[in-house]
C-alpha cells in the first residue's frame, strides 16, 4: 500500500491529515503512514523524521499521532526506524555539550523502581571516584517516585538550572541532579504525555526511544542504564527487560555513547522507604556510611560499572578507589552536600516532617518471604508521594517505612509498616494497597541475586 501519488512516499495530504512536510523534504499524508504502520508495511526513508516533525510543530493531531503510537504497540519498529524515530526526537531540541570537562562523564538512568532512590547516591559516589555525572532527571508519575520530587523534599533546593550552571556544577563539584530543561528533546515531552494517556507507554521502541533521545542529547559520553524486572517494574518479564536493554544500548552505541544495561530485580521495593522525604533520609544515611544492604550492593554495581565504561574502574588504566569502600567511608558524603548546595539547599536543614504516621503490625511470626514492590509504590502515592497528573503536587513527607526486608524475621503484632501522610483520610486507600503485599512464611526464602544480568 505504500507508494504513489497520496501513499506515504507521494505528495503532502491535504489539509487536515497531517499538512505540508518540512521545508526541503519530503512532505507525506499521515493517514497513509497511520495505515502502512497499522498494517505493518514498510516506512518510506525519511517519513519517521517528518512525523516526528510535524508532531512536535502541531501540523499532525493528537488523535493521528496516538493512532500512529497505538500501530506502534502492536507492529513494533525496524531497528532501522527506531534509529531514525529517536534520532528525530533528539533533533527535535537542543543538545548539550559537556565537551571539555577534565573528568569524563557518565550517567546512570534507571528505568523506574519503588524506593529506588539509587540516583541520590550514586551521583555524589561516582563524583567521588573522579567522574563527572550529569544526572538529567524528570519528575515522576504513577507508582514510581521520580528522583527531582526527592530533591525537592530538600528545603531550598531547585532543579531547574541553564546549560552554563550545568557545566560550572560538573566541573565545581563532579555532580549535578537537575531537570532536563523544555529545550531537551521538546518531541518527547508531547509524546509522553500523550502516550500516558492512551495506553500507549507499554512499548519497547517507544520506552527506548523515549529514554535514549533524552541522554544522548544530554551530552554523555557514557551511561549505564539499570533496567527494572519485576512486579514494581515497567517490565515485568526477564525476556522484555533483556529486549529493552538490548535495544537501548544499541541506540547509546550507535550514536557514540559507551551504553551498558544492568537488569536488577524489583519485585520487592529497594532499601526499607518509599515517599520522597523519607527516600532522602535514607540515601543520606547510606552516603554516611550506613544504609540497607540492598541499596547499598546496586549502587555499588552500578557505581562500578560506570567508572569501568570511562577507565576509572579497577582493571581500567587509571582505577579509582572501590566504590563499596568509599560509600562505606562517607568520602562520597561531602560531594553530596556540595551538590546539595550548589542548587540552594541546605543539606543541614530538617526534612518535613508529615502531620500523622500509622502503624501497621506484622499479622503473624515467621520469615518474611515476599514483599510486593507494586502494592508498595501504590500505597506510597496514595498517601501523597506520587501524582496522578503532571500538574499535581506531591508531598514531601508522604510516605512509608518497613522494618523488615524480604529474609528477615518478624514477630506477630510488632510494626512492619510506618505510613506518613499530610492527611489522615489517605490511610484507608493506603492500608487497602497493602492489603496482601506481604507473604510470611514459617523458612526464609532462599537468597536471590539483585544484578541479573549485565547487558553490553
Ligand atoms: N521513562 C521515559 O523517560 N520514557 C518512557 O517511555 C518510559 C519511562
Amino acid at each position: 500500500m505504500s507508494g504513489g501519488p497520496g501513499g506515504p512516499g507521494g505528495p503532502g495530504g491535504p489539509a487536515g491529515r497531517g499538512g505540508p512536510g518540512r521545508a526541503g523534504g519530503a512532505a507525506y499524508d499521515v493517514v497513509d503512514l497511520i495505515r502502512a504502520k497499522r498494517d505493518g508495511a514498510a516506512l518510506p526513508g525519511d517519513s519517521v523524521a517528518w512525523l516526528i516533525d510535524s508532531y512536535t510543530h502541531g501540523r499532525v493531531a493528537d488523535e493521528q499521532m496516538a493512532a500512529y503510537l497505538m500501530a506502534v504497540v502492536w507492529r513494533g519498529m525496524t531497528d532501522e526506524e527506531l534509529d531514525r524515530w529517536t534520532a528525530a526526537m533528539i533533533a527535535s531540541g537542543d543538545r548539550l555539550d559537556l565537551t571539555g570537562l577534565t573528568r569524563p562523564t557518565v550517567d546512570k538512568h534507571s528505568t523506574g523502581g519503588v524506593g529506588d532512590k539509587v540516583s541520590l547516591i550514586l551521583t555524589p559516589l561516582v563524583a567521588a571516584c573522579g567522574a563527572a555525572v550529569p544526572q538529567l532527571s524528570g519528575r515522576g508519575l504513577g507508582h514510581t517516585g521520580g528522583t527531582l520530587d526527592k530533591m525537592e523534599a530538600i528545603p531550598g533546593w531547585r532543579a531547574d538550572l541553564d546549560a552554563a550552571r550545568i557545566r560550572a556544577v560538573l566541573a565545581d563539584v563532579g555532580g549535578v541532579i537537575c531537570a532536563a530543561g523544555p529545550g531537551l528533546v521538546p518531541a518527547d515531552r508531547r509524546l509522553y504525555a500523550l502516550r500516558d494517556v492512551t495506553g500507549t507507554v507499554e512499548s519497547i521502541p517507544l520506552i527506548a526511544s523515549s529514554i535514549m533521545s533524552k541522554k544522548i542529547a544530554e551530552g554523555t559520553s557514557a551511561l549505564v542504564l539499570d533496567v527494572k524486572v519485576g512486579t514494581g517494574a515497567f517490565m515485568t518479564s526477564l525476556d522484555d527487560a533483556h529486549e529493552l536493554a538490548r535495544a537501548m544500548v544499541r541506540l547509546g552505541t550507535r550514536a557514540g555513547v559507551r551504553t551498558e544495561a544492568l537488569l536488577t530485580a524489583m519485585d520487592a521495593p529497594l532499601g526499607r522507604t518509599a515517599g520522597n522525604g523519607p527516600e532522602v533520609a535514607e540515601a543520606v544515611a547510606t552516603l554516611r556510611g550506613g544504609g540497607p544492604a540492598d541499596l547499598v550492593e546496586i549502587t555499588v554495581a552500578l557505581a562500578r560499572a560506570m567508572l569501568d565504561l570511562v577507565g576509572l574502574g579497577a582493571a581500567g588504566p587509571d582505577p579509582a578507589p572501590d566504590p563499596a569502600q568509599v560509600l562505606a567511608s562517607g568520602a562520597a558524603y561531602p560531594v553530596w552536600r556540595a551538590m546539595v548546595t550548589a542548587q540552594g539547599g541546605d543539606p543541614d536543614a530538617a526534612l518535613p516532617a508529615p502531620a500523622f504516621t500509622r502503624i501497621v503490625p506484622a499479622p503473624a511470626s515467621g520469615h518474611l518471604t515476599r514483599l510486593d514492590a507494586r502494592a508498595v509504590g501504590v500505597a506510597a502515592w496514595r498517601l501523597g508521594a506520587g501524582r496522578a497528573r503532571k500538574e499535581d503536587p506531591v508531598s514531601a513527607s508522604a510516605g512509608l517505612r518497613w522494618f523488615a526486608a524480604v529474609g528477615e524475621e518478624v514477630r506477630a503484632g510488632a510494626p512492619l509498616f510506618e505510613l506518613h501522610s499530610d492527611d489522615e483520610a489517605t490511610f484507608p486507600r493506603a492500608l487497602a494497597a497493602l492489603d496482601g503485599a506481604v507473604t510470611i512464611g514459617t523458612t526464609p526464602p532462599a537468597a536471590a541475586p539483585l544484578v541479573l544480568a549485565h547487558v553490553r
